[in-house]
């Protein structure tokens, strides 16, 4: 069957369509079981269920932000390779953003209000990363990765061990987020300068420190 190529206008609406399903939707991801389902709920205190719903709703925040991320990236990458890379990294962040949204309605909790600027932000960084060149985005994307990763560990310290669902939803996406920053890595990324990584590292603490209450 012959594919119509894409024309910009094409582009504008179908990268439309992805950030609408990731902050009101539910977008497709790769067909995975959520972790959550292989177990059962412990016995939740009131303040270790608030606590629970608020850090979920931060993961949640932080998978729209990288699926934003990621289109940005996809967008403006130079490499074809690159960009299929990123879609497909994309499309597994799909699942995170799913099992996260479950899990705060489960704890009976909304996501996180401020959704649409978390979104436009990080499509925005993205987009830009991506025109710095392939090494630097695959390296942007790769110490995101890295922190995310380091974020997940404290909320396994936090969560309460009872929490079986969350500590299983957070426990798969630290594997699969140290994946895709392997990925990144013999992709090509480059180590980025220090203080370009103290600068993501202060970006991200308002967006999480935010979304724990909002
Ligand atoms: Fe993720
Ligand atoms: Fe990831």
């Amino acid at each position: 069957m012959l594919q119509r190529k894409h024309t910009f206008v094409d582009g504008i609406i179908l990268q439309a369509d992805q950030a609408l399903r990731t902050v009101f939707g539910e977008p497709p991801g790769s067909g995975r079981t959520n972790p959550a389902e292989s177990t059962s709920d412990g016995e939740l205190s009131s303040t270790e269920r608030a606590e629970s719903l608020c850090l979920m709703r931060v993961n949640h925040a932080g998978e729209v932000c990288a699926q934003a991320l990621y289109q940005g990236q996809a967008l403006t990458a130079r490499r074809a390779d690159t960009r299929s890379q990123m879609r497909q990294a994309a499309e597994e962040e799909n699942d995170h953003l799913a099992w996260c949204r479950q899990r705060v309605h489960e704890l009976g909790g909304h996501t996180s209000l401020l959704n649409p600027l978390w979104y436009t932000g990080s499509l925005a960084i993205g987009a830009f990363s991506g025109l710095l060149g392939d090494k630097w985005s695959l390296g942007f994307l790769a110490e995101t990765e890295q922190q995310v990763v380091n974020h997940l560990d404290g909320h396994l310290r936090r969560l309460s061990d009872r929490d079986r669902k969350s500590r299983a939803i957070v426990g798969q996406m630290k594997t699969d987020e140290a994946k895709h920053r392997n990925t990144a890595i013999s992709a090509g990324g480059a180590k980025l300068p220090e203080p370009v990584k103290k600068m993501m590292t202060l970006a991200s603490r308002v967006m999480t420190t935010t979304a724990f209450r909002i």
